[in-house]
């Protein structure tokens, strides 16, 4: 089965069809920049013309990188317009695509539910915890597999200041930092998240995830295994089509163990 799933980034919108039973793209994806500032009108125009790009006529879903709940509603926007919250972001984009169905899902989520299903996590009991190290930092926490969504993780404060403005990659970006640098301030994080969840397992994705070697070797005295994200660039998108195509009751629970 296929659905179709969009990943709504900080400076691409990039969606493709879906293959559920892979868990794969099934065509080649296409991105549009996102416009800056990425207001919900101009973001709704950039994913009507993603989806238009294949003539896609069934269920979509999106990721958005903030809190949303009821696969709706958005609540908050720490890194795009502040116009945002308060959106009913699944009707502005089913409008815009001619009245198709349509899920919206935090990003992180998304990328998580796809991993526990065909990548790092699969199969994976007790707490898992995935953050994406990107503009922000996104958590996805899993339960014997089910999510427990819009966990945020990565506003968590820590020696006074939001762990994303110290640890994501904007910041190693911004500080200059040397990936060990770096690496030290993701070790206190993660030590810090293990001290409140005590998970069995740390997937970190996001862009960096393709780099770990570069810094999870400087990563010391954090019990739980860290593991890089699989499936890098295509998370959000696969995760998305799985949650929209959970909301059309096409297939069951996408953090349920199989
Ligand atoms: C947002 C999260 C999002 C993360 C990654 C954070 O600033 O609050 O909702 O998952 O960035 O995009």
């Amino acid at each position: 089965m296929q659905i179709f799933g969009v990943d709504i980034g900080g400076s691409g919108i990039k969606g493709a069809p879906v293959d559920l039973d892979k868990g794969d793209l099934a065509q080649e994806r296409c991105k549009v920049l996102t416009p800056h500032p990425a207001t919900p009108e101009g973001v709704a125009d950039g994913v009507r013309q993603v989806v238009e790009h294949f003539g896609w006529t069934g269920p979509v879903g999106l990721t958005f990188p903030g809190v949303v709940t009821g696969g709706a509603m958005v609540r908050t926007a720490a890194n795009v317009d502040k116009s945002w919250i308060g959106t009913d972001a699944r009707t502005l984009f089913s409008e815009r695509l001619g009245g198709l169905p349509v899920t919206v899902v935090n990003d992180a989520d998304a990328a998580g539910v796809a991993e526990m299903r065909f990548g790092a996590g699969r199969g994976r009991r007790g707490t898992v915890i995935l953050l994406t190290f990107g503009t922000g930092i996104g958590s996805a926490v899993f339960v014997d597999g089910v999510l427990v969504p819009n966990t945020e993780l990565g506003h968590l404060e820590l020696g006074g200041h939001e762990a994303e403005k110290r640890a994501s990659s904007k910041a190693k970006d911004d500080g200059e930092l040397t990936w060990e640098h770096w690496a030290r301030r993701v070790q206190k994080y993660l030590a810090h998240v293990e001290m409140l969840f005590s998970p069995e397992l740390f997937i970190v994705g996001g862009g960096v995830s393709r780099k770990a070697q570069k810094f999870l070797p400087f990563i010391e005295g954090v019990e739980a295994p860290i593991v890089p994200a699989q499936l890098q660039n295509n998370a959000g998108i696969v995760g998305a089509a799985m949650r929209a195509a959970e909301q059309e009751g096409l297939q069951g629970h996408p953090g349920e163990l199989t």
